[in-house]
C-alpha cells in the first residue's frame, strides 16, 4: 500500500478499465476502507456505497456526459448528503478520502460530477428524495491502454496541469490585535511555507472540476498568536449552477481539504478544518474553511 503523499503525487483519473471485476480480495478491501473514512469537519451525513456498474448505467453516463466518458468500469462509489449549509465540502472530504484510500490499494478512479443519470443511482440505493448524489467515482483495474476519449479529455482540461504555489498560495501580515492587514499579500513559498509546504502541495496536486483548481490559500500571520490558514474558492465564473444544489467547486474545496489533512495526519501535525471566517476577506474569493493547529 502506498502512503498518502505517495498517492496524492501519482494519482491520476482512470476513464478507461479493462472490465475485470475486482478480485474478491480487492472487494473486500475496498468495503473496508469506505468504512475507515474520517467524519467530516461540519458533521454533514455523507454516506457511501459501492455499486456494481451495470452496462445501462455506463451507456446512461456516456451519453449524458458533457466531459468524461468511462470505459468499463467494475463498480462505482457512490456518494450521498443530505441539504445543507457546508454538505458540499463535507462530501468532498469524504469521497475523495474514499477515493485516497482505494487508490493505494493499486485500485484506479476518477471523479464524475458532470450529468449522469442521478435517479437511477438513487433507486439503486433506495434513496429519499431530499438526498443529493453530487458525484460518483467509478473504479476498476486501468485498461493497458487509454481510450482516444480519455486522452481527449485529459488534453481538454489540461489534466496534467496544475497552478504554480504563486498562484494559489498567499501571506499577509497583520499587527497584532488589528484586523486590517500590515501588507498586500504576497505568494506564500515552499520556504516559507515551512511545515505547511507539504500538506499544501497536496492541495495543489487535488483533483478538481474540469482542472479548474479554484482554491487559494491564505496564510494570516501575526507578531503573536499562531498562523492561521484560511482556505477560500475563486470562482470560474458561470460555472457552477448547471446542475441543482450541487456546487462542484464547493465539492473541490472539501477535497483540497482531505488532502491537506491526509498529509497532515500523516505527518503528525494536529489540527482540524474549522468555521473562523476572517473580518478582512481577500478581493474575489469566497471564504470555505481554516485549519487551525492543536
Ligand atoms: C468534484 C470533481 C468532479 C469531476 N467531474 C468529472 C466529470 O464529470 N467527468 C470527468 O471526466 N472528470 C471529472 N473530474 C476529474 C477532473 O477532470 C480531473 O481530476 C482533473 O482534470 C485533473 O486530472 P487528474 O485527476 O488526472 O489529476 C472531476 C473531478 C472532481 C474533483
Amino acid at each position: 500500500m502506498k502512503n498518502a503523499r505517495e498517492v496524492i503525487a501519482s494519482r491520476l483519473s482512470c476513464r478507461a478499465f479493462d472490465g475485470q471485476p475486482l478480485s474478491a480480495e480487492d472487494e473486500a478491501q475496498v468495503r473496508d476502507l469506505l468504512e475507515k473514512v474520517n467524519d467530516p469537519p461540519f458533521g454533514s451525513p455523507v454516506g457511501l456505497a459501492l455499486v456494481p456498474a451495470d452496462d445501462a448505467m455506463i451507456a446512461d453516463i456516456s451519453e449524458r456526459a458533457p466531459y468524461g466518458v468511462v470505459h468499463n468500469p467494475a463498480q462505482f462509489i457512490v456518494g450521498y448528503v443530505q441539504k445543507g449549509r457546508h454538505s458540499m465540502e463535507d462530501f468532498g472530504f469524504v469521497l475523495e478520502q474514499a477515493v485516497l484510500h482505494v487508490e493505494a490499494s493499486f485500485v484506479s478512479t476518477c471523479w464524475l460530477g458532470g450529468t449522469f443519470n442521478r435517479g437511477g443511482f438513487a433507486k439503486a440505493l433506495g434513496l429519499d428524495r431530499d438526498v443529493l448524489i453530487p458525484a460518483v467515482v467509478p473504479i476498476g483495474y486501468p485498461a493497458r491502454r487509454r481510450t482516444v476519449s480519455d486522452g481527449s479529455i485529459r488534453f481538454a482540461v489540461g489534466a496534467r496541469k496544475r497552478k504554480r504555489w504563486s498562484e494559489l498560495f498567499f501571506e499577509v501580515e497583520f499587527w497584532d490585535d488589528d484586523d486590517k492587514p500590515q501588507s498586500s499579500p504576497f505568494p506564500l513559498t515552499p520556504a516559507s511555507a515551512a511545515d505547511f509546504e507539504a500538506m499544501l502541495e497536496a492541495v495543489r496536486l487535488a483533483p478538481s472540476t474540469s482542472n479548474q483548481q479554484p482554491w487559494r490559500v491564505y496564510r494570516y500571520s501575526a507578531d503573536s498568536g499562531p498562523d492561521l490558514l484560511h482556505l477560500f474558492v475563486a470562482r470560474t465564473t458561470g460555472f457552477d449552477k448547471a446542475i441543482k444544489d450541487v456546487d462542484m467547486q464547493r465539492i473541490d474545496a472539501g477535497v483540497a481539504m482531505a488532502h491537506f489533512s491526509a498529509v497532515a495526519d500523516e505527518l503528525g501535525f494536529g489540527g482540524a478544518w474549522t468555521e473562523r471566517k476572517p473580518s478582512w476577506m481577500p478581493r474575489g474569493v469566497e471564504y470555505v474553511s481554516t485549519w487551525v493547529e492543536n
